[in-house]
């Protein structure tokens, strides 16, 4: 009998330390024992068999736990301040995986299609500004309050981190200065990172996408700028809609509106129950001042602005209930979007 506890606690032992533990049963002292039984007196053989059979079933309970370790073991974190040593055992990799875009990459592209397909040209915003094209260049006055609603993150260099596309103004308009006097026009998207220090919640986040258009040439109107937005809106959501504006307040547009579309029927009844019409972003004429602070001619020359959020645009296309998903690097979260 001592025997049997010899040999399970040894077959345990080996079991634990095993990579493939169900072989060690194979080739095991186990099937030895089996033997003995026929060799023990016939009042001992009951009791003997019965115990082998209870070393079998831990036995196999031991490997069928050393085998699901096995399997959920295959993270092991790298210290790279840790010393070489040249026996450590080599990683183990996380399994393949298809990687898949994230969602607000996709939306992205979508945008710059739809936009570069009517004939803007598309650019990528800038992640670190300062408080010229912030507020300056935007016909902000130093000072004035429209600035606080903002809620910009500073460097302690004085540097801005935007909180908002509308930063690009300047340099597209003195970029496209040009084209302009060579009687062409201009027509950009700047689509980029934005980040604002607000409170978090469903609805914020304190870094977002956006994206901003610009439209600049002779003869200008806002019903040009409201025909675009429709037209980008109808095709994105891949429906007829109606729209709708109402004036608002932005230093850098005379006049400024806020652009509203109809509940497209992809958003689905569930979300925003109840909701008729949707905020989609701010937009209006730019102002004379804005121009002039580029270089070019508000007497000669006029345009459009808009600026909205790709995260919106995202989460009613796909039914998304929380904005804080698409920064918090949620795997369960991406895969829907393989
Ligand atoms: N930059 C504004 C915002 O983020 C939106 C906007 C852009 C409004 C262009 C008018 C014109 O709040």
């Amino acid at each position: 009998m001592q025997n049997i506890e010899d040999i399970s606690k040894n077959l345990l032992s080996q079991i634990a330390d095993s990579d493939t533990p169900r072989e060690i049963l194979k080739v095991s002292e186990l099937r030895q024992l089996y033997g003995v039984i026929k060799t023990l007196p016939a009042e001992e053989r009951a009791d003997y068999g019965k115990r082998i059979n209870e070393l079998k079933l831990t036995l196999e309970s031991a490997i069928k736990s050393k085998e699901s370790d096995l399997e959920n073991a295959t993270v092991e974190y790298l210290d790279v301040t840790a010393p070489w040593d040249v026996n450590t055992q080599p990683l183990k990799l996380l399994p393949t995986e298809m990687g898949s875009q994230h969602p607000l990459t996709r939306e992205i592209e979508n945008v710059i299609d739809i936009f570069t397909r009517m004939g803007f040209e598309a650019i990528e915003s800038r992640q670190i500004d300062d408080d010229h094209h912030m507020f300056g260049t935007l016909n902000f006055p130093e000072n004035h309050p429209a600035r606080d609603g903002y809620d910009t993150f500073r460097t302690e260099e004085g540097y801005i981190s935007p909180a908002h596309t509308s930063t690009m103004q300047n340099r597209i308009l003195q970029d496209g200065k040009a084209k302009l006097e060579s009687g062409g026009q201009i027509g950009v998207v700047a689509i980029g990172r934005c980040f604002r220090n607000e409170d978090i919640d469903a609805t914020h986040e304190h870094t977002f996408y956006q994206y901003e258009g610009i439209f600049v040439n002779e003869t200008a109107t806002l019903g040009q700028m409201l025909g675009t937005l429709r037209s980008f809106f109808e095709t994105y959501y891949n429906q007829s809609l109606k729209i709708r504006t109402q004036p608002s307040y932005f230093p850098f547009v005379e006049p400024g509106l806020e652009f509203a579309i109809e509940k497209p029927a992809e958003v689905g009844k569930d979300l925003l129950a109840g909701e008729e019409w949707l905020e989609m972003l701010g937009c209006g004429m730019i102002h004379p001042n804005v121009l002039t602070a580029a270089g070019i001619d508000p007497k000669k020359y006029r345009g459009f602005a808009w600026g909205g959020g790709i995260e919106r645009l995202t989460m009613l296309k796909y039914g998304i209930e929380d904005i804080r998903y698409f920064e918090s690097g949620k795997l369960q979260f991406l895969r829907k979007f393989v």
